[in-house]
């Protein structure tokens, strides 16, 4: 068990290790990101002080309005919530964090898999490609016809802008541009829901899998572990004894498993501390 201060000038042994075997062995990196590597670019994350919904004098937990149920209720409302949080996707900036994910791609090319759960866009902003970005909860930045009627998925449209006040539902000429151009239905932001399932056509749960399945070494960065696919990867990664590296401001589940396991660290501290690190020693080593 290694467990390191992000001010201490030393990566953890065994993290180094880690590294520099998959360097060495020409291995396959799987990187694993949740709301806290966004934190740093100034997205509140889910469940940190800012993460909660508001509608109208209530505040509600992200699991109690994220859902499909709740947008069948009130969609004017749950569209409201969602072009804030894309306001602030959108006045966000890649932070060195994202950047060295992108080094890494760069470095890697087809060795390298990035499966986020984050529906900001930032990875892509940053240099990753959308091939091997597996954007598991859907993006915030596209729409589909929330009945389904085949229109496939498309950008949201501009005229809503990108600055969306808090708390302010849309109407008139903007709930309008909320409908689809081929059935006249509502149109949903194109993310996962609480009481929605995984795929692999719009949510690359199969690829995900199969991405851990040949992973040589797991990086886990500033999530808190609580969605379904995101704990089969760390689950199966331990269960291959693969080495898995957790990046994150406070202890998880999955800092957990990682200090416990042999070939494991727990790099406590700032991912835009911690990966911009890692990511040159990868390159000194090679
Ligand atoms: P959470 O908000 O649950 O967790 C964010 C994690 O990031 C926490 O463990 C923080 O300690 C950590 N953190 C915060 N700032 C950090 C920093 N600068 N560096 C490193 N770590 C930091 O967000 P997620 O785990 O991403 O799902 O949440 C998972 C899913 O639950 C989301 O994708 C969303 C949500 O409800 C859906 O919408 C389906």
């Amino acid at each position: 068990m290694v467990v390191a201060l992000v001010t201490d000038a030393d990566i953890p042994s065994n993290a180094l290790h880690a590294l520099s075997q998959v360097i060495a062995s020409r291995g396959r990196v799987l990187a694993l990101t949740g709301a806290g590597i966004s934190a740093e670019s100034g997205i509140p994350t889910f469940r940190g002080p800012e993460g909660y919904w508001r509608v109208g004098s209530v505040n509600y937990r992200p699991e109690e309005l994220a859902t499909f149920a709740a947008f069948q209720r009130m969609p004017a409302e749950i569209w409201g919530w969602y072009l804030h949080r894309r306001s602030f996707c959108r006045k966000a900036n890649p932070n060195p964090a994202h950047l060295a994910l992108a080094e890494l791609e760069r470095k890697l090319g087809d060795r390298f898999v990035l499966v986020t759960q984050n529906v900001d866009g930032l990875h892509l902003r940053a240099g990753n490609s959308l091939e091997r970005t597996y954007q598991i909860h859907g993006n915030i930045d596209y729409v589909r016809c929330a009945a389904e009627c085949g229109t496939g998925i498309r950008a949201l449209p501009e005229g809503l802008g990108t600055d969306w006040p808090k708390d302010t539902i849309p109407s008139g000429d903007h709930l309008e541009l909320l409908h689809c151009d081929g059935c006249g239905a509502f149109l949903r932001p194109h993310v996962l829901w609480f009481d929605e399932y995984y795929d692999e056509e719009r949510y690359r749960f199969e690829s995900s899998i199969a991405a851990i399945e040949a992973a040589d070494l797991l990086l886990v960065i500033g999530t808190s572990g609580a969605t379904n696919l995101p704990m089969q990867i760390v689950q199966r990664a331990s269960q291959r004894g693969i080495s898995i590296l957790v990046i994150n401001q406070d202890p998880s589940p999955f800092s957990a498993i990682a200090a416990a396991s042999e070939h494991g660290a727990f790099l406590q501290g700032a991912a835009g501390t911690w990966l911009p690190r890692l990511v040159e020693y990868m390159t000194v080593v090679d």
